[in-house]
């Protein structure tokens, strides 16, 4: 092979006008839930680390806002104005008097939709960060920012990427230092778990305990600093996984696979039904998805590494 290679991405041919984003998924390595708040949410110690699955956002002028979405579960995605995406693109004309946010919204998604992977909160991110570009706002990072806790608790970190503390309900985000590649495996499940109703099992589960305040594990900060996957892999854990558990038994077969197939941890990711594994390297990752594969106890196996980037602008 010789001389310069486009990314597939500037390979695709692009509208006039036009910018992409593409976006990460995420996966919680801690998530600590404490006792629900007045206002319904739930204070967190919340470790995400964004990995190498992602969506991509396209935004071109139109004569009004739409959503279109393609990949295997674009069926699965709202294409009207409760799309995150669209309402990304209300939020950001509002602030900048911009009168109509008359843009076509693509979505190109590859993150499994309703999955704890935060695929709904990359689509808001990627559609804020392209209207921005296209509509040259001029808005900075913290404005930015600002819009996706709006959006929702985990958009924040679809937009920064890399690893982060997220406190408060997860959109009050301190980046973290980690030390190399964490190679993982997630295991898709057939149809999605609300989010909502995964808090509320898992304040169903812990009614009459005391709940402590959520902290971020020491062990586990040192293990993503030194970028060890033993280290991490003793650390990690998920205060919603009982709860995703309970509403979706089968889940348990999942884990059960995955730790059979060599996996160095499993954890339900975020509030599920997609299970994680971390593996020692990316061909342990490789031989863990073959046998999840095999094991017939999830739709699909998927591998992917990370910290990666978050939120940027490919084309446009
Ligand atoms: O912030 P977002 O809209 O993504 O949250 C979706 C739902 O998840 C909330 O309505 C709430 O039920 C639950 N949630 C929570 N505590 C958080 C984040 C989300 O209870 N910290």
């Amino acid at each position: 092979m010789t001389g310069y290679e486009p990314s597939p991405a500037l390979r695709r041919p692009q509208p006039a006008g036009s910018v992409t984003v593409r976006v990460p998924a995420k996966v919680n390595v801690q998530l600590a839930v404490g006792a629900p708040r007045p206002d319904g949410f739930h204070d967190l110690a919340n470790v995400f680390l964004a990995v190498g699955l992602h969506d991509e956002v396209t935004v071109t002028p139109a004569d009004t806002l739409r959503v279109t979405v393609s990949g295997p579960d674009a069926h699965l995605v709202p294409q009207d104005r409760t799309n995150l995406a669209a309402r990304a693109a209300e939020l950001l004309a509002a602030r900048h008097g911009i009168a109509d946010p008359a843009v076509h919204i693509h979505i190109a998604k590859d993150i499994p939709v309703a999955g704890g992977m935060a695929g709904g909160s990359a689509d808001g991110a990627g559609a804020l960060l392209a209207c921005d570009a296209l509509w040259e706002t001029g808005a900075d990072r913290a404005e930015l920012l600002d819009i996706c806790a709006e959006l929702g608790s985990d958009v924040p970190f679809s937009l920064v990427g890399g690893a982060a503390l997220g406190r408060g309900r997860g959109e009050i985000l301190t980046p973290l230092d980690v030390g190399g590649t964490f190679h993982w495996v997630f295991a898709l499940a057939d149809g999605g778990l609300s989010t909502p109703a995964v808090y509320r099992e898992c304040d169903r589960l812990r009614a009459g305990t005391s709940v402590p305040e959520p902290e971020a594990s020491a062990e586990l900060l040192a293990a993503l600093r030194t970028g060890d996957p033993v280290a991490l892999a003793a650390a990690v854990t998920n205060d919603l996984q009982a709860a995703a558990v309970s509403l979706r038994p089968s889940l348990a077969a999942t884990l059960r696979a995955g730790a059979a197939a060599g996996a160095l941890a499993g954890l339900v990711s975020g509030s599920g039904p997609t299970c994680a594994f971390l593996a020692e390297d990316a061909a342990a990752a490789a031989e863990v998805a073959t046998a999840l594969t095999a094991s017939g106890t999830c739709r699909a196996a998927r591998v992917a590494a990370g910290p990666v980037a978050g939120a940027t602008v490919v084309t446009g």
